[in-house]
């Protein structure tokens, strides 16, 4: 096949078909099912952080992107079945110590303060930003391999993540922050 020299697209399209890459696909799957374990996970997590939350816009976004994320596994089941694979999750430590970290934090802070607030943000930033990481990489992999029905899918979900950290800066900065400032 003939293809014109325009750019890194049309130079290496003929090369990475999924039949052509065998082994990166295999890579490609396991992210998938690390982030499907992650987000089973976190359908588990966040309830708990939601109850440990006192700001009401707080608790707000964090019910609405547990929401999401029961969505985010729906997609992933979605990504496995274009995959002809079956659902597997595979455990996923990053996510597991992320959300320790979560719970640490609840842990040594006192309930009901805008200081134990801002902790949970911070965790959660962390969160998003590991899945946004993920997502966006394997985004990435999923036009490499050809994958087009499966790259919206998971571009769906990266901008729901994008957003949901995006919610969670606004919260800090517009009250929460300056409140654990001002607390013993
Ligand atoms: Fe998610
Ligand atoms: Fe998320």
């Amino acid at each position: 096949m003939k293809t014109k020299d325009t750019g890194s697209d049309a130079k290496f399209a003929s090369k990475t078909t999924t039949e052509k890459s065998p082994a990166l696909k295999e890579l490609f799957k396991d992210g998938i099912a690390d982030l499907y374990w992650a987000e089973n996970h976190l359908v588990k997590s966040l309830p708990k952080m939601i109850s440990a939350a006192t700001a009401p816009e707080l608790k707000d976004a964090i019910t609405a992107h547990l929401e999401e994320t029961k969505g985010h596994v729906k997609r992933l089941e979605d990504v496995f079945g274009l995959l002809g694979e079956k659902a597997i999750a595979k455990k996923c430590d990053a996510m597991e110590g992320l959300t320790k970290e979560a719970e640490g934090i609840v842990e040594e802070t006192e309930p009901g303060t805008a200081t134990r607030d801002v902790g949970i943000i911070l965790a959660s930033q962390k969160v998003e930003h590991y899945e946004i990481a993920s997502y966006g990489g394997l985004y990435q992999l999923a036009i490499t391999l050809g994958l087009t029905d499966v790259a919206e899918i998971l571009e769906q979900t990266l901008s729901e993540e994008k957003m949901a950290d995006t919610k969670l800066t606004d919260i800090a900065g517009n009250e929460i922050n300056y409140k654990a400032a001002e607390e013993a």
